[in-house]
C-alpha cells in the first residue's frame, strides 16, 4: 500500500475519485465505518471548496504516524484566489458562494486537526489529520 496518492481536482466529478481514495487509504488503519464517512466528509468539502473557488487543485493522502498514534493526513491545496479571513471562512454561515458556509468548519469538527494556509492571490492549503482512536474500552 502506497503511503501517499494525490489526486488532482478539476471538476466535482473528482468529489467521488477523493472520497473512495480516502476510505480506501483509511480502512487498513482500522478506522470504523461511522469514522470512514466523517473522513469521506471532510474530504468531500475541501474538495468541493476547491471546484467552486479555485477550479482546480489536488488533494493528497498520507498515511502517518506520531509515537504509537496512526492515522490519515488529507491535504488540499490550490492555487486559487486564497482566503482573506480565514477567521471569517471558519464561521459557521459565512459564505460568499451563496452557499451554507457549513463546509469548512463542519470539517474542523469531523477531523481531530485542522490547518488552513492561505495568501490572497496564491492560493490555499488546509491539512487535516484523523488519527485511529485505539483506546476505546
Ligand atoms: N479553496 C478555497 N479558495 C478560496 N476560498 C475558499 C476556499 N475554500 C473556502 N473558501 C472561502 O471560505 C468560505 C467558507 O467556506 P465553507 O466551505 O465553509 O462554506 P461554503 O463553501 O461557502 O458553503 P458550503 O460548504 O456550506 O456549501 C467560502 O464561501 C469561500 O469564500
Ligand atoms: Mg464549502
Amino acid at each position: 500500500m502506497e503511503n501517499e496518492v494525490c489526486i488532482p481536482i478539476n471538476s466535482e466529478f473528482d468529489i467521488v475519485t477523493a472520497r473512495q481514495k480516502g476510505k480506501e487509504m483509511a480502512v487498513p488503519l482500522g478506522f470504523s465505518n461511522t469514522e470512514l464517512t466523517l473522513i469521506a466528509t471532510a474530504i468531500s468539502e475541501v474538495v468541493r471548496n476547491i471546484v467552486e473557488y479555485a477550479r482546480s487543485g489536488e488533494l493528497c493522502l498520507n498515511i502517518v504516524r506520531e509515537g504509537d498514534k496512526r492515522g490519515i493526513a488529507v491535504i488540499a491545496s490550490d492555487r486559487g484566489p486564497g482566503i482573506p479571513n480565514i477567521k471569517l471562512a471558519m464561521q459557521d454561515g459565512y459564505s460568499t458562494g451563496k452557499s451554507l458556509g457549513l463546509g469548512l468548519p463542519g470539517a474542523k469538527r469531523l477531523m481531530d486537526e485542522f490547518e488552513i494556509v492561505s495568501e490572497v492571490g496564491k492560493g490555499t492549503k488546509i491539512t487535516m489529520k484523523k488519527w485511529v482512536q485505539k483506546n476505546v474500552r
